[in-house]
């Protein structure tokens, strides 16, 4: 699946099929993890799979009573290792670094289920100290999220998202536009880059939709049509052949 796909498509998944999910995709998605940027490299994470049925319970009830987590198969707990990120980096490291390391693992570990045609929703609203009894996690750490992982048994749509242009800016925070006196309803340069921006962004999804199209369209002309024309290569070949001999 295409990175920029699985981004767009991916959605919170607070519905499940009653289906187990593959060990080695749960395998695939941690591996996601492990392979996330951290600060320093220092990978301060921890993930705790969580099966069993009685456990997850308890995890939903320890999160804000959110029962519906339980229809999920898997839980990965993620736990953030904060003394490493103390030790390297001060308080700073132990405040932001840790909770940066694990959201960008999250992060991997959702779209890459997604890419297994698995569905999840993070899940922060936990009450740390039940969630850490739980799970028996050791000292030196904090339960940062949950991941519910399982089969989909919802497509929802996906929530609005303000545009681009409400909160990316050139160069400086809110822009060089508000640098040179702008205000909002006055044609700026910020204005126009975007609506080119978004002018650009329609022809590719125009040009995308013609592909599809044609795809669609000859798609039963197509079909076989490598075989005739290997057939008609080795019908071709033969025939020199035979004049050749
Ligand atoms: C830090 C964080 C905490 C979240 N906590 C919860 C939660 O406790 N319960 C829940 O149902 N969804 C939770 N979500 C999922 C968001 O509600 C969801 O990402 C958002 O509504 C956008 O929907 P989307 O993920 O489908 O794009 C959380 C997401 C993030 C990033």
């Amino acid at each position: 699946m295409d990175v920029f796909e699985a981004i767009r498509n991916r959605r919170s998944i607070r519905k499940y099929l009653d289906l187990p999910v593959e060990w080695d995709k749960v395998g695939s998605i941690l591996e996601a993890g492990r392979l996330a940027p951290s600060a320093g490299n220092l990978q301060a994470w921890k993930f705790v799979v969580v099966r069993d049925l009685n456990k997850r319970k308890q995890l939903a009830e320890a999160a804000g009573q959110q029962y519906w987590m339980e229809q999920a198969p898997v839980f990965i707990v993620i736990v953030g290792v904060f003394n490493k990120h103390e030790r390297f980096f001060g308080q700073r490291g132990k405040d932001l670094y840790v909770i940066q390391d694990c959201a960008m693992a999250a992060m991997q570990m959702m779209l890459a289920a997604h890419s297994l045609g698995l569905g999840t929703c993070f899940v922060s609203a936990l009450q740390e100290e039940k969630v850490g009894e739980i799970i028996l996690m050791r000292g030196g750490a904090r339960p940062m999220g949950i991941i519910t992982v399982g089969y989909a048994a919802e497509a929802p749509k996906m929530p609005l998202r303000y545009r681009l242009e409400n909160f990316s800016y050139l160069e400086t925070d809110a822009g060089l536009a508000y640098v040179h006196g702008y205000s909002p309803g006055r044609h700026a340069d910020f204005d126009f880059e975007m609506s080119n921006f978004r002018v650009a962004q329609r022809g590719i999804n125009y040009v995308k939709q013609a592909a599809q199209d044609i795809d669609r369209l000859t798609r039963e002309k197509r079909k076989g049509l490598l075989q005739r024309m290997i057939e008609k290569a080795k019908k071709k070949g033969a025939e020199s052949e035979g004049k050749k001999g």
